[in-house]
């Protein structure tokens, strides 16, 4: 089961912004468990270490990281080559970079705004302009096809998460969607599936390191505030993301494209 022995996967934002389990870091380890080579970029070189830590801890030895930014189209297709040329093929993309910035059309700057659509946006649609033909090429030659998982937030099906105003972040991830739909019809034929995954309310370090300080509130409190805003009574692991990323990233998803899977312990069904 779910099992991704000779496949190779790239992991756009493979680090994590503190210590710990952020969803990137996650998914690589997680994927790598399950039989992956996996190519992992990140924007620092830190936070890959953290990842790269791990990898050697439990002795994954087709872990390659490779520092880059990937709001930068050259940058994008170099680290998509790099890949091709450690690993020879690549079978699944996930487009996992992402984050907040709070504000309303009014309080945003128009530097912040771009700034969203292009760490939110921009950085799916480099991933797949420079994957997918890696992937196409493969299905025309070997039928083997490809799988594409973007990380979403529940933020675009909600004006608020967490009792902040996210405008930018919100329309961007509603972007997101759209495109994962439209890319998976397009590619429908071409042996690639392109799936989404809807993030709900995390307690990965991200909360830690962003949320708290930008919200200027106490880190207990805000936990304890998020926790009870869920149905389930608390908030998800960034396991449970990896999880959902490496199912629809399998074999066994095989039949699924274009859909979206929110992981989110009830919170958007409950609103
Ligand atoms: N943690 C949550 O509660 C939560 C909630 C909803 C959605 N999400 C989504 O989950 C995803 C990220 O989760 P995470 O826990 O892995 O976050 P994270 O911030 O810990 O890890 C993402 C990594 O991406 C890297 N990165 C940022 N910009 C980059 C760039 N331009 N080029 C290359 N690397 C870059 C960062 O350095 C970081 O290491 C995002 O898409 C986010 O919107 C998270």
């Amino acid at each position: 089961m779910l099992d991704l022995s000779g496949k190779v996967a790239f992991i756009a934002g493979a680090g994590c912004v503190g210590e710990g389990w952020g969803n990137g870091r996650a998914t690589a380890v997680l994927m790598a468990r399950q039989g992956a080579k996996v190519f992992g970029t990140d924007r620092s070189a830190e936070a890959l270490e953290g990842t790269s830590a791990v990898m050697e801890l439990e002795d994954h030895r087709q872990w390659f990281p490779h520092t880059c930014d990937m709001t930068s189209a050259a940058e994008v297709e170099a680290a998509v080559q790099a890949c091709v040329r450690r690993f020879g093929r690549i079978d699944i993309l996930v487009n996992n970079i992402g984050g907040s910035a709070p504000g309303d059309p009014v309080s945003l700057s128009e530097e912040a705004w771009d700034g969203q659509m292009d760490l939110n946006l921009k950085t799916a649609f480099l991933g797949c302009k420079y994957v997918l033909p890696v992937m196409e090429r493969q299905f025309e030659e070997e039928g083997v096809g490809g799988a594409i998982v973007n990380v979403s937030s529940i933020a675009h099906m909600s004006h608020q998460v967490g009792g902040r105003v996210n405008v930018a972040y919100a329309t961007a991830k509603a972007g997101l969607g759209a495109f994962s739909r439209s890319t998976a019809i397009a590619y429908v034929r071409k042996g690639v599936r392109v799936n989404t995954v809807v993030v709900g309310m995390m307690n990965t370090p991200l909360v830690a390191t962003r949320l708290a300080g930008q919200l200027g509130v106490d880190l207990e409190e805000l936990v304890a505030k998020r926790n009870a805003s869920i149905p389930m009574g608390r908030m998800g692991e960034a396991w449970d993301i990896a999880n959902a990323v490496l199912f629809l990233a399998s074999d066994e998803a095989g039949y699924i494209t274009a859909t979206q899977l929110v992981v989110d312990g009830g919170v958007t069904a409950a609103r």
